[in-house]
């Protein structure tokens, strides 16, 4: 395999591979703003740049210096090719493009959002200048509300089009753009339009620093006080991968958990928020058993007793409708499936409802939002499937009649069984495990 030396560190590399890719995949610290793997390489912020000696055929493969510094981002790796990003004059280019993106930048961060996780603030402690020798007025620029999700704090940005691109490249919807030249530019929405597309979110985790803020989460809370959960879509049949960021018992907001082979780095504005349910009064945290007082806080274990027993009473013997929910892990559905046959006598599986909306969406970079609004239709079909057939929802529905009881999964965020259905499932003694009364 091919090698090149970066700051000392001898890396292999794949022909095309930027040296930025290959440093950054061999933990070799470069810093860069407007590049990103997703995105077109336009090499515009020169926070990347390096020195590089190269061996030049021209004179028998003698290793020599290129005349300027180039962007890491964008200039592939060649055999034998040796980099400096941590030489002085390096260094002092990554120094004045610190200064240069401080010139007009508010250094607010005591109330942006974006504190803690700011590229801008981490390179201005590795990178930059202590000091800022710029004693003019700055520029100030507006805030703009540019969506529904989405506040731009204008005179936070620095121009680096990540987000501009995700709009080009990923949702192919355009919505932002690059306005006016030079010290004036700023980015906005095309006339006419706001930031509206199913991941239009993504553009906050994208920008690296805190212009684009997410209005779900402005100043809710300081990021170094939550707690990250790696986890995985419960709402749709995406499966991306996310991570649930929670403090003190409660949820302040879903990112985005990189996986190349699924989700790619994004997740759709329904699944980021669709968690709010999870804090609804409505939920459920007390089991209840009909005809009985209802039980305190206190007495949670007597409550679970009360509820377990009068369940058991209500299935053993009987003929058991089970109806498994989609929105149920794979375990939990087989567990509740095995646990329905050990009590009933005859058992009749039926898959709840699967909500679906639309048709499954695939954006310019592969990334697909499914119609389907039910994690694990598949899992519980496949896993239920072999302890007996599995019906689906209308075909269980037809079979209700004939059952002596109910054993009913739900765990939907919204309201699922309405009308006929919730008439026939009500017309049978029924056990329910859901998540909001
Ligand atoms: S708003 Fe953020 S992502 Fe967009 S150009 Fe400015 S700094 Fe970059
Ligand atoms: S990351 Fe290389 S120029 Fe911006």
């Amino acid at each position: 395999m091919p090698q090149l030396t970066i700051n000392g560190k001898v890396c292999d590399f794949e022909q095309g591979q930027s040296i930025l890719e290959v440093a950054l995949a061999n933990e070799e610290a470069i810093p860069h703003y407007c590049w990103h793997e997703s995105l077109s390489v336009v090499a515009n912020c020169r926070i990347c740049l390096g020195e590089v000696w190269a061996p030049n055929p021209r004179s028998e493969g003698k290793l020599e210096a290129w005349p300027k510094l180039v962007p890491t981002c964008q200039t592939p790796c060649s055999e034998g090719m040796v980099v400096h990003t941590d030489s002085p004059k390096a260094i002092g280019n990554q120094k004045s493009v610190m200064e240069y993106l401080l010139i007009n930048h508010p250094v607010d961060c005591p109330v942006c959002d974006q504190a803690g996780e700011c590229h801008l603030q981490d390179y201005a402690y590795q990178y930059g200048r202590a000091e800022s020798r710029f004693l003019e007025a700055k520029i100030k620029a507006p805030k703009k509300d540019i969506g529904e999700h989405v506040l731009l704090y204008s005179d936070r940005c620095i121009m680096c089009t990540r987000c501009v691109r995700f709009t080009q490249e990923i949702t192919g919807t355009g919505e932002l753009i690059v306005d006016g030249r030079g010290a004036t530019e700023q980015i906005d929405v095309f006339p006419g339009m706001g930031l509206d597309n199913e991941l239009s979110a993504n553009v906050v985790d994208l920008c690296p620093v805190g212009a684009l803020l997410d209005k779900d989460f402005l100043f809710k809370k300081r990021v170094w006080f939550l707690t990250k959960t790696p986890s995985i879509d419960g709402l749709t049949a995406s499966g991306d991968n996310l991570t649930i960021e929670h403090a003190e018992g409660s949820v302040h907001r879903f990112k985005p958990r990189p996986n190349p082979d699924i989700n790619r780095f994004w997740i759709t504005d329904e699944v980021r928020y669709g968690w709010k349910f999870v804090h609804s009064e409505d939920r459920i945290n007390m089991p209840s058993v009909t005809g009985m007082d209802s039980w305190a806080d206190e007495h949670a274990n007597e409550a679970w007793m009360t509820a377990l027993t009068t369940a058991a009473e209500t299935l053993r013997g009987k003929k058991v409708g089970v109806v498994l929910s989609p929105m149920l892990p794979t375990e939990e559905a087989f567990r509740i499936a095995e646990a329905a046959q050990a009590l009933g006598q005859e058992v009749v599986f039926g898959l709840g409802p699967v909500p679906t909306h639309g048709e499954d969406k695939t954006f310019k970079d592969g990334f697909v939002l499914r119609a389907e609004k039910a994690p694990n239709a598949r899992g519980v079909r496949a896993a239920v499937g072999t302890l007996g057939t599995v019906h689906e929802w209308d075909q269980f529905l037809n079979a209700v009649d004939g059952c002596d009881a109910l054993l009913v999964t739900g765990n939907y965020p919204s309201a699922w069984c309405e009308g006929d259905a919730l008439a026939k499932l009500s017309s049978k003694p029924m056990v329910c495990v859901d998540t909001l009364h």
